[in-house]
């Protein structure tokens, strides 16, 4: 099975998901400037799922993936733009480059998820980035990304195991925290899959990253000249229904072992 597998499908179907993507910016946007947001930029955008998502939900919205990986991006025209309407694929562009190059259409919201930009490694090379971010977008704009930490990051060898499909077909999703590095924060990770007949999928993903820290990230947004940014943390309250799954902007939070937020920073 592992030797037939699609791994972008797989990755697709374990990481990602546009829709809650999309209404996390619709949030985070509304929040900042109390309209609707309409131009997408995505970075790092790998299959660009969530630009596909983007202009699916309106026609007066647009999305433009920047990503250096000419094997991704195609398997995302492949799979994600041909199941679009010929209206809504004409409203993506995809360009194939450095996030660092090029000026697009000002966006209302630049995303780079999937903690992309942690392949920069110094402070100064991050602050570039956020400089060159910022100004791809609109006078009215916000950078979202996303964050991980906790306790469990820094144990090596150790991994997160999730079936993401059962039966027959399925597959189980792995995420290992490789190594970890205390004097220089390195952190290596990957993705692995494992089918129903034993065979797996090793290391199908890997990353080689500087583990950034919430505080971090938010002083080098103020340095690149953002003007506040914001950390939207998950409400975990199951007798809540409502309130259960919803993110908030938050100035503390529990120790969790493993948590993940969004950083929104506004321009
Ligand atoms: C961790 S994946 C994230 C993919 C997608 N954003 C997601 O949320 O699943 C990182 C992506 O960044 C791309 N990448 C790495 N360095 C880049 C750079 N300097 N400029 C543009 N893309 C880059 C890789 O090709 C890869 O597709």
């Amino acid at each position: 099975m592992a030797q037939t597998a699609d791994k972008f499908d797989l990755y697709q179907q374990s990481v990602q998901t546009p829709d809650h993507e999309v209404e996390f910016f619709e949030q985070a946007y509304r929040e900042a400037y109390k309209r609707k947001p309409y131009v997408l930029r995505e970075d790092f955008c790998g299959t660009f799922a969530v630009c596909c998502e983007w202009v699916a939900t309106s026609p007066r919205r647009t999305a433009h993936g920047v990503d250096l990986c000419s094997e991704t991006l195609r398997w995302g025209r492949e799979h994600n733009l041909s199941k679009l309407k010929p209206k809504q694929q004409s409203r993506v562009t995809v360009l194939e480059q450095d996030v660092r190059e090029n000026q697009t259409p000002p966006a209302d919201v630049l995303a780079a998820q999937n903690f992309s930009f942690w392949l920069f490694k110094t402070r100064q090379e991050v602050v570039d980035y956020f400089q060159i971010a910022r100004s791809n977008l609109n006078a009215q704009g916000i950078l979202v990304m996303d964050m991980m930490g906790g306790g469990d990051c820094y144990t090596e060898e150790l991994t997160d195991k999730r079936t993401i499909k059962k039966g027959k077909k399925g597959f189980a999703y792995h995420w290992t925290q490789e190594s970890f590095n205390p004097i220089t924060a390195d952190a290596e990770f990957s993705i692995s899959f494992k089918f129903p007949d034993g065979s797996k999928l090793k290391r199908a993903f890997e990353y080689q990253w500087r583990f950034w820290t919430i505080p971090e990230v938010r002083e080098m947004l103020a340095e690149a000249g953002f003007r506040e940014s914001h950390v939207y943390w998950e409400i975990e309250d199951e007798d809540n229904p409502e309130l259960d799954g919803t993110w908030h902007r938050s100035g503390s939070a529990v120790s969790d072992p493993s948590w993940i937020c969004y950083i929104v920073a506004i321009k």
